[in-house]
């Protein structure tokens, strides 16, 4: 077991069209540490996470997964390693059926039949598809919420020793976020979680970074940055859901409604306060 799977030195990112992504990004994660990544849209999560297996590599900085620094030389045994499930599941599956998605990875591995079937329908099952449904069907003609499930399928597959999601839950129905979540709890590897899901976030991770304009503003307790709503506004986040859970209960329901942040700026802005209702 390596002491912290995931090093990452002085890492900064510009793409093609001049934009900075990512600023002098420093980070550590220990062994079998779930970390959630958070931020808000454009922060740099995924362009982040994108570096760690190799897809994009370090412009300026170092990054270090098990004992190995990420280079073109060591690709093959880094996407061995470090299985990144995409947020987009159109990058990441391109094979015409669910079955030959799933299995992508572990053949390139060389593992062979009748261990190849065995290991597909593991992580078919793993994310709640089931194999005589989903096998044969084509990923493109599928729900965005299934696509995803065969995408983060076709990473377990691989069984890698660290686990890098970007927004996991995103598009899933609540029973498979649940799902999702008790896969992820019980997985006894290294995760690091992008998502805007802040509920899961303090659920599945004890720790939490958090990406502001490329750089992290926030590294530390999940408790400590979620229970701190003037930082997360700043950053363009909201306390989970948990947090505001005796508003959701009719029971419990304030005289007033609770508070809505959009309204005071968008009720003065003259494309909302044209509109008038019609009676
Ligand atoms: N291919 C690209 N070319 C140019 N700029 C890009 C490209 N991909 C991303 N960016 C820019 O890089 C910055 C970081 O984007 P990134 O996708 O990493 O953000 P993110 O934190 O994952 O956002 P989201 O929450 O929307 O997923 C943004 O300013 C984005 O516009
Ligand atoms: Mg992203």
């Amino acid at each position: 077991m390596h002491h912290n799977p995931i090093s990452v030195t002085n890492l900064s990112y510009d793409y093609a069209d001049g934009t900075q992504a990512l600023h002098e990004i420093n980070l550590e994660i220990k062994a079998t540490e779930r970390v959630a990544l958070i931020g808000a849209n454009g922060s740099g999560k995924s362009t982040l996470l994108r570096h760690l297996n190799g897809i994009l590599l370090a412009q300026k900085g170092r990054i270090v997964v098990g004992e190995q620094a990420i280079a073109p030389e060591t690709l093959t045994q880094i996407r061995n390693f470090v299985g990144l499930v995409f947020q987009n599941p159109d990058d990441q599956l391109f094979m015409p059926t669910v079955w030959e998605d799933v299995a992508f990875g572990p053949l390139n591995q060389g593992l062979a039949e009748p261990a190849l079937t065995d290991r597909v329908k593991r992580s078919m099952a793993a994310v709640g598809l089931d194999f005589d449904r989903y096998a044969e069907r084509a990923a493109s003609n599928l729900s965005g919420g299934e696509q995803k499930r065969v995408a983060i399928a076709g990473v377990l597959a691989m069984q890698p020793q660290v686990l890098v999601l970007d927004e996991p839950s995103a598009q899933l129905d609540p029973a498979s976020r649940r799902q999702l979540i008790e896969l992820l709890q019980s997985l006894p590897i290294t995760q690091l979680i992008a998502t805007h899901d802040l509920d899961m976030a303090l659920e599945l991770c004890s720790s939490t970074i958090v990406l502001g304009r490329g750089s992290v503003v926030f590294s530390g307790p999940t408790e400590q940055v979620l229970g701190n709503p003037e930082f997360l506004r700043q950053h363009s986040l909201e306390p989970p859901l948990c947090y505001a859970r005796p508003y959701c209960q009719l029971d419990h329901a304030p005289d007033t409604s609770p508070p809505r942040f959009i309204s005071a700026t968008l009720a003065e802005n003259p494309y909302v306060s044209s509109f008038k209702v019609a009676q």
